[in-house]
């Protein structure tokens, strides 16, 4: 890192000429955009951008569609076309519009200086980076915040993610990753806001707000991109970057909503997705990015490749070489290459040559331009490389306050027998057993920016800060149970043998009134490229569960990780399970304060807990199928020999210390006509002892359709506060297009007919009523 900042440095000092460019192929032309766009396009803004694409040369249009990563940091294969020497060549001679992992004020302003000072038209770069959940203050990963069905906490989280990283020069993250995820497998879960298509939309709109602000032309507001386009999470078998084959109506009605959200709410670019749908890959798949993103969404930002994604075109075999996956590429509507070195060099000889028009090779930069000039880079290039708010605004106390809030609102309490939890701070003993329990780094998650390396709050921290006196709690490691410390580790190794910590960590929990017993994964154990055949507790979490359960009845086990598990032996034999998923740098914090009663648990699960990985992908949203089960297991009904249908735990579920009773469900009318709305009100009690918060969820089932509905949507949340014996009144609003889907006709509309709907505390408890629409 030192030694590349310093070659920055040189190359920067060196002879600053300017390389004069050959202005050929220059061509003045008027822009029509595809559709009539949602933003009001700026006419000022695309005056400079016509008048810019007058000045510029093939070359130069090419290089502001391309992007490197720096070579001091890499978040996939290391680049191959590239060294870093051509690399600041490139850059001085107007060749990288992009770049990707270049971090920090300083980093960014010298690496900027390359392409403002030197470059014949001085166009200023956007520098990308993978802030998933925080930059440096670590917020819960995505999956987990989603558990709080609170979208204005992502929004805050992001704003305080986009307020971080901003101060540290980079103007553009790659979020939010907005695809939706159904099978526990994919090491990518982590990073998505779960299985369902309305709270996902809800999380991808509220992200997109957050990173982006209400001004994009202020230094602390940053471009959001949504990723990645498109079905991602339905890659065969989990398995990472494999095929996906998904009907048109699942593309519409399940992947795409999240997007739209997105788009809607002023997301300025997009990501491929690397894999195929049907034969094509996304990054070169004319019906998701022209029809339906720049087409029918009217989008008006740019799509940047996945790295490399436009070079894989060779390797999905749809593309005999670079030249011709560039040209699929740019014609599908892929507008920027992520360090697929494909656009550079053959964009240039494809125009002159007549296979791409150059009107497609200037609505591409037109995107890029525009996106810059929305920033205020060409008012001011450097305005993010600012050393001073670098030091002051990341990692402050208030922020990590921010991510401490965000934490316990993402914790779900998934069983509690005989009310074991919450614990006494004082008068009880209690031992924490779990490597997990001390660790400071784990907490942080996969992908995770430019977090220090072991600066969460360990649980052991969190909780020895919450008891009344030392005494009250002990610690044992126990066994070690996966090796793991880095995110480019090829291997996990979960086959460890030594089982020492073990008899010790019994001996504890023995003595003890109550064992806090922490299991899951590594935060590496997922993430890109960490799928997995099972997803059981891996190495011996199981024989240490199984052990301490032997000997004490009181355990609650914590629960860090980043996937729905296999929990289902736990579901049975221990009294009490925390859900806290990898919560970032307050982590122990705020699994004490669930713990101890300070805060109540209100999180709900995102996403079904399925009872073995045999069940997977499983989701609450399925249609019924002609044979739904009998619910006996009787032969020739869509069931399993070995196992019931339904999840363990399924969507929407999460406990509170205190219980909630729905009563009096009404709707305005037991028929609507098109255009009217349905109004519907619920009440709910706090029915315990204390305050608690509540997410009443409202789920639909349209009976009959031109083509099969799941048996249930999602369409309606809202989460309340409730002290103990407080009741309130929630009501609901639902319009034509809560009830319409992409049909037959290929269009979103509501069917006549009869629907079912639910109102209650998860997808499968409820209140039931229905209605007609005319
Ligand atoms: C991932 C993207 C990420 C990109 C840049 C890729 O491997 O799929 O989500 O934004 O790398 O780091």
């Amino acid at each position: 890192m030192t030694i590349s900042k310093q070659k920055i440095n040189k190359f920067y000092n060196m002879n600053k000429t300017f390389v004069l460019l050959i202005l050929a192929g220059l061509s003045v032309f008027s822009f029509k955009p595809e559709n009539e766009p949602k933003r009001q396009l700026d006419p000022a803004i695309e005056v400079k951008i016509t008048d810019l694409l007058s000045k510029m040369t093939l070359d130069e249009k090419m290089g502001q569609l391309n992007q490197y990563t720096s070579h001091w940091e890499m978040t996939g294969p290391a680049p191959k076309g590239t060294s870093e020497q051509q690399l600041l060549e490139k850059i001085k001679s107007g060749l990288v519009g992009s770049m990707l992992n270049v971090t920090g004020a300083d980093a960014t302003r010298k690496t900027q200086k390359l392409a403002v000072e030197n470059s014949r038209l001085k166009i200023p770069m956007i520098f990308g980076y993978d802030v998933i959940h925080g930059y440096q203050t670590m917020f819960p990963i995505p999956l987990a915040e989603a558990s709080s069905w609170e979208p204005e906490l992502a929004r805050k989280s992001a704003r305080v993610a986009a307020i971080e990283t901003a101060a540290s020069g980079i103007q553009w993250t790659f979020a939010p990753m907005v695809d939706i995820a159904r099978d526990a497998r994919w090491g990518r879960f982590m990073e998505s806001s779960g299985e369902d298509p309305y709270l996902g939309s809800q999380f991808a709109a509220a992200r997109v707000r957050g990173f982006q602000g209400d001004d994009l032309s202020a230094s602390n507001t940053i471009a959001a991109c949504v990723k990645h386009f498109a079905a991602y999470g339905f890659i065969e078998a989990g398995r990472e970057y494999n095929t996906v084959d998904i009907s048109e109506s699942t593309l519409r009605n399940v992947v795409l909503p999240p997007f739209k959200a997105a788009a809607d709410a002023g997301a300025l670019t997009f990501m491929n997705a690397f894999n195929e749908i049907g034969g094509t890959p996304s990054t070169a798949n004319t019906h998701l990015l022209r029809d339906i993103l720049k087409g029918e969404w009217n989008f008006d930002g740019f799509v940047v490749s996945d790295w490399n994604s436009i070079g894989e075109l060779l390797i999905h075999g749809v593309a005999a070489d670079k030249k011709e996956a560039a040209e699929l590429a740019i014609k599908a509507g892929s507008d920027m290459d992520m360090e697929g070195n494909c656009y550079v060099p053959n964009l240039k000889t494809l125009v002159e040559e007549g296979t791409v028009d150059v009107k497609v090779l200037d609505d591409a930069v037109r995107r890029v331009l525009r996106v810059k000039f929305l920033l205020g880079l060409f008012d001011d290039p450097y305005k993010y490389s600012d050393e001073n708010k670098e030091k002051t605004l990341i990692l402050t106390k208030e922020n990590l306050q921010a991510a401490r809030e965000a934490a316990k609102r993402s914790i779900v309490l998934l069983k509690n027998e005989n009310q074991l939890l919450p614990l006494k701070k004082d008068g009880q003993k209690i031992v924490l057993i779990g490597e997990l329990a001390a660790d400071k780094d784990v907490p942080l998650g996969s992908w995770r920016a430019k977090a220090i390396t072991g600066s969460a709050v360990s649980l052991l921290e969190g909780m020895k800060s919450a008891v009344a006196k030392p005494a009250n709690l002990t610690y044992e490691k126990g066994p070690v149970y996966v090796s793991c410390k880095s995110l480019f580790t090829v291997q996990l190794d979960f086959n460890t043998t030594d089982r020492t910590g073990i008899d010790e960590a019994v001996a504890a929990a023995k003595k003890a009134d109550v064992v806090v017993l922490t299991l899951g994964e590594n935060c590496f154990q997922t993430g890109e490229g960490r799928s997995q055949t099972d997803i059981k507790l891996k190495g011996l979490q199981q024989e240490l569960l199984e052990a301490v359960c032997a000997v004490n009845k009181n355990v609650v086990v914590v629960l860090m990780n980043g996937r729905p598990l296999d929990i289902s032996w736990m579901a049975n034999n221990v009294s009490s399970i925390v859900e806290a998923w990898h919560l970032g740098s307050e982590a122990g914090n705020a699994i004490a304060d669930v713990l101890f009663g300070d805060y109540n648990p209100a999180g709900k699960l995102p996403a079904s807990f399925p009872r073995s990985v045999g069940q997977v992908p499983i989701y609450y949203n399925h249609k019924n199928t002609g044979r739904p089960s009998d619910g006996e297991g009787n032969v020739f009904w869509s069931h399993y020999t070995d196992s019931p249908n339904d999840a363990l735990f399924p969507f929407g579920y999460g406990l509170s210390y205190t219980t909630f009773a729905y009563s009096d469900l009404k709707i305005s009318s037991e028929t609507i006509a098109k255009g009217e709305k349905l109004e519907v009100s619920v009440t709910v009690k706090n029915t315990g002892k204390v305050a608690g918060e509540e997410v009443v969820q409202l789920y639909i089932r349209d009976l009959v359709g031109s083509i099969s509905r799941p048996v249930k949507e999602l369409k309606g949340f809202e989460k309340i506060a409730l002290k103990s014996g407080e009741s309130k009144l929630v009501r609901f609003t639902l319009g034509e297009n809560d009830l319409a889907f992409w049909g037959l006709d290929h269009k979103f509309k509501a069917e006549p007919g009869d629907f079912k709907l639910w109102v209650g505390t998860n997808s499968v408890e409820g209140l039931e009523t229905s209605f007609k629409l005319k």
